[in-house]
């Protein structure tokens, strides 16, 4: 179990959007070197890189080329060992992309393994033994001259390293003498896949030498395939179990302080079983749809809520099935590892959207005294909106989350000095800038400065410290809870709803929005938090 992460408030950056240093449009690592002090100054612990490496970009990077270096537009190697010095200096974990279920088609390790003939990498890849052989829909076949079809991670760019199965192969059917078994489906275990697992260990392990913190492990749920990753029956993920302890284990030997983070998306799994110090819960992509059938609020974990989102201000929202499924997730993990609840990442709409500055505010009072390990996502610390039609490197509306930092006011919003195109295109979202917002003392931008303040200087917030449900009738509003160790004990009540509502409290009052305390009583008015000391 790791110690820096269960304190950690954690920061995301989208690389080619969060500062351009040489004014050709693109985002960089000297960039981000530039802005790190701002990163410093929001007080979070750490950053978590989405990928930087050499990559034809056909998925925002995580079609990587080669796993050991840094892609031109980003700039070089050296840059990158001075962005993790600077970040070093500051007291900055450094968390990296790991995108290990699938390469690049254009991966010098594909393009050997396309081949017919066979070589070192002919068994690295997921390929079924005649091109006519599918795997269901997951299998691409008749683009090579190797004789079968090459199963897929994600995009038909993207095919499946090679982890091996859950179960054997399957045997040939003795009544069928024309079925010929499925020798193809190599079990975990088999002597074949050694030197793969070997060479992603020899990947992590060039990083971490350079000085990187941990891995963030993206779709860390489908390296084995048949595995069926949030199943809580162990033979289902006994393969991808076998697989993860042995490869965290390994590294966590000669790298002690390491960090794994997973996109698994069920902690119960991914940190109960299989070795990893934290996961987080995705936001659900039906968030997308929910989005653009209706005009509803969306965006905090609509998969755990009964179709409205708690943080819109309509006060339709029900938290109930979260808090009941966090719980259990407290449970699950205690002792192991954590999860998070990101304010956002780069795989959906931006969770500012349809929400104004005082229910962001909110948001983040919840997020950063709520138990698991906060990450906010570039630009959210500031409210920064959704791009809508905009669609490149395979992000489609995804794209819309990375547009450039808003800095300024000014030009390209501070972001690049060039005169020419983006990269990606700015959003023009008037007064969302931190320009705009670092004057103002009660700023969306200073407010989380102040939360993630309050939260680093007590302990009874961090992810390991208790949390009491005291109230949330129906699963409604307000919602209040108690975070608290041996030493000191905090009162936390949201309303996001524009309904007031009174809730009995003492103490001394930390930081508070729309509410007016009098007697032992606090009425919180609309799009209201407050945080007591008692
Ligand atoms: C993860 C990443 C996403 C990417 C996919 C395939 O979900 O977060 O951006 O497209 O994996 O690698
Ligand atoms: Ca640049």
């Amino acid at each position: 179990m790791n110690a820096w992460m269960k304190n950690g408030v954690f920061y995301q950056i989208y690389p080619t959007s969060f500062y351009d240093s040489n004014g050709d449009g693109i985002g960089d690592l000297k960039g981000i070197t530039e802005k790190l002090d701002y990163v410093k100054s929001l007080g979070v612990d750490g950053i978590w890189f989405n990928p930087f490496y050499p990559s034809p970009f056909m998925d925002g990077g995580y079609d990587v080329a080669d796993y050991c270096a840094v892609h031109e537009m980003f700039g070089t190697m050296a840059d990158f060992e001075e962005m993790l010095a600077k970040c070093k200096a500051l007291g900055i974990r450094v968390i990296i992309d790991l995108v290990i279920g699938h390469t690049s088609d254009k991966h010098p390790w594909f393009v050997q393994s396309t081949k017919d003939e066979k070589n070192k990498y002919s068994d690295w890849y997921v390929w079924t033994d005649n091109n006519f052989n599918k795997f269901g829909d997951k299998s691409i076949h008749g683009l090579y001259p190797r004789d079968g079809g090459y199963v897929i991670n994600y995009y038909a760019c993207q095919p499946a390293l090679n982890f091996g199965f859950n179960t054997p192969p399957r045997a040939p059917d003795p009544n069928n003498a024309y079925d010929l078994g499925e020798y193809w489906k190599m079990h975990y275990t088999d002597e074949r896949l050694k030197p793969l697992r070997e060479e992603i260990l020899n990947i992590m392990r060039f990083w971490l030498d350079k000085g990187v913190d941990g891995f963030r492990v993206d779709m860390a749920n489908s390296l084995v395939k048949g595995c069926l990753y949030n199943s809580d029956k162990d033979e289902d993920i006994e393969g991808v179990r076998w697989l993860w302890n042995l490869l965290i284990g390994t590294i966590k030997k000669e790298y002690p302080d390491v960090g794994f983070m997973a996109e698994w998306v069920y902690p119960s799994n991914a940190v109960g079983k299989c070795g990893f110090d934290l996961d987080y819960l995705a936001h659900d992509r039906q968030e997308y749809n929910e989005l653009l059938r209706n005009e509803k609020g969306t965006n905090i974990l609509p998969a755990f809520e009964k179709g409205h989102t708690y943080f819109s201000d309509d006060g339709q929202g029900d938290i109930e099935n979260f808090l009941k499924y966090t719980m259990r997730l407290h449970d699950d993990v205690e002792g192991k590892g954590y999860f998070s609840v990101p304010s956002g990442y780069h795989d959906i709409v931006r969770v500012a959207e349809k929400k104004d500055n005082e229910q962001m505010k909110v948001m983040f009072a919840f997020l950063l005294t709520y138990k698991h390990v906060p990450f906010i996502y570039y630009g959210d610390e500031i409210g920064m909106t959704h791009k809508f039609g905009i669609n490149k490197d395979g992000g489609f509306i995804r794209t819309g989350c990375r547009t450039p930092m808003q800095w300024t006011n000014g030009k390209n919003r501070g972001f690049s000095e060039t005169d020419g195109e983006l990269y990606l295109p700015v959003n023009d979202v008037a007064g969302q800038s931190v320009e705009t917002q670092e004057e103002k003392e009660d700023s969306l931008l200073n407010t989380v400065r102040k939360l993630v303040k309050l939260k680093k200087e007590n302990e009874a917030f961090n992810a390991d410290a208790d949390l009491e449900i005291v109230s949330c009738e129906n699963g409604g509003y307000p919602l209040v809870y108690r975070r608290l160790n041996s030493e000191s004990s905090f009162l936390i009540a949201i309303n996001p709803s524009a309904k007031p509502v009174s809730v009995a409290l003492k103490g001394e009052v930390l930081l508070s929005q729309n509410c007016e305390t009098e007697n032992g009583e606090a009425k919180l008015l609309g799009k209201s938090f407050i945080i007591v000391k008692e």
